[in-house]
């Protein structure tokens, strides 16, 4: 990208050096016809280069589009992945009592299938399947609603 951007400053700079060429020929001598053509020539040329102008502003912004991904992180579920380091994680990330890690999709599939409602409610209510005991809040009766669904977000977004 960097030689790029150099060879478009270069041509935008032989430009301008065949303009003052082509202009100081002409006040010279405005009728003479090999101006003419040189002025014809080089205004051919601009017109080229006009089309590489277009060109290259559109290849430029590459670089500042391929950052753009950086935002996304910023809206990364940080409440949830917190709550999840903090009160969810000593059962779901090791899998302890049969708790469904994050990521493992064969066990998370069927549970997304029933809908973010019920497994809300599962994890705030509390809930005992095939596997085991889901404690009401994983048994941390401090969080709040918004905190519970935050994590369960979390690991279904890994799971999905
Ligand atoms: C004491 C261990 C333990 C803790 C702590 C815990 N869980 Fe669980 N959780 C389980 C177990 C075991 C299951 C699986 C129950 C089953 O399907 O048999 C489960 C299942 C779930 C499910 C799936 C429910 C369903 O309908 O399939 C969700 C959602 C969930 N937990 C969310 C959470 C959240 C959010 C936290 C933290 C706030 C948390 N859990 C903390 C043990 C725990």
């Amino acid at each position: 990208m960097q030689s790029l951007y150099i060879l478009y400053e270069k041509i935008l700079l032989s430009n301008v050096v065949i303009d003052i060429y082509v202009y100081s020929i002409s006040m010279k001598d405005a009728m003479n016809k090999s101006t003419l053509l040189l002025a014809t020539l080089s205004l051919a040329l601009l017109s080229a280069c006009g089309q590489k102008d277009a060109a290259a502003p559109a290849a430029a912004p590459a670089p500042v589009a391929a950052p753009a991904p950086a935002p996304a992180p910023v809206a990364e579920n940080t409440a949830g992945k917190s709550v999840f380091g903090k009160v969810c994680a000593m059962c779901h990330a090791i899998g302890a009592a049969g708790a469904p890690k994050p990521g493992d999709k064969a066990d998370w599939g069927p549970r997304i299938a029933q809908g973010m409602d019920l497994l809300n409610k599962h994890a705030m209510e509390g809930f005992t399947g095939a596997k085991g005991v889901m404690p009401a809040r994983g048994a941390s009766t401090t969080l709040t609603d918004d905190e519970v669904k935050a994590a369960v977000a979390y690991m279904v977004d890994q799971s999905r």
